[in-house]
């Protein structure tokens, strides 16, 4: 038997990051960027190069995650909630400073409406993990 459907189209044109230009060179290019000021952030710092060994591996889960939650392609296969809740140090008060510094890199690198893209992103994940730190500590019911 055969099937005369419609071509499927492409998941990544479907993506939100398609419409806006996003390309996986920019997510590299903001994820290098954004680490390396993470690394020196007097703050934040001290908890990254404290939880991560090896920052090649880091940096690639980092493209993947971008990747998958821009371009939808599937690629980042971790666990950012569990991470978050279990990773010592990481308290409600550093994500302010976490999308400060992402939101500048964000504009500093990438065209207007992409950077608003994933600014967009950003917080909104940071909330849903701020959300489950807060529930895992018993401060939300
Ligand atoms: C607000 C938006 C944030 C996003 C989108 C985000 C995203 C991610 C992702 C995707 C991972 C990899 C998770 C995995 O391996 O499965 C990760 C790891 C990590 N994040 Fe975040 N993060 C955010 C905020 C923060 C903040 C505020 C901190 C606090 C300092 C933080 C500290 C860390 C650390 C230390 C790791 C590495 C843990 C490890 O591999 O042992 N993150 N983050």
């Amino acid at each position: 038997m055969t099937t005369d459907a419609a071509p499927r189209r492409d998941r990544t044109q479907i993506a939100p990051g398609y419409s806006v230009g996003v390309t996986e060179e920019m997510i590299r290019e903001l994820v290098h960027a954004f680490y390396a000021r993470v690394r020196a952030e007097p703050v934040l710092g001290p908890i990254f190069n404290a939880a991560i060994d090896d920052w090649d591996e880091h940096l690639a889960k980092l493209c993947d995650f971008w990747s998958s939650v821009l371009l939808m392609t599937g690629r980042f296969k971790g666990r950012p909630m569990a991470v978050h809740v279990q990773t010592p140090g990481v308290e409600p008060e550093h994500f302010g400073r976490w999308l400060e510094l992402f939101t500048r890199t964000a504009q500093e690198l990438w065209p207007p409406a992409a950077a608003d893209l994933v600014v967009g992103r950003a917080h909104m994940i940071g909330r849903s993990l701020q959300m489950g730190i807060a529930v895992s500590r018993g401060e939300i019911p």
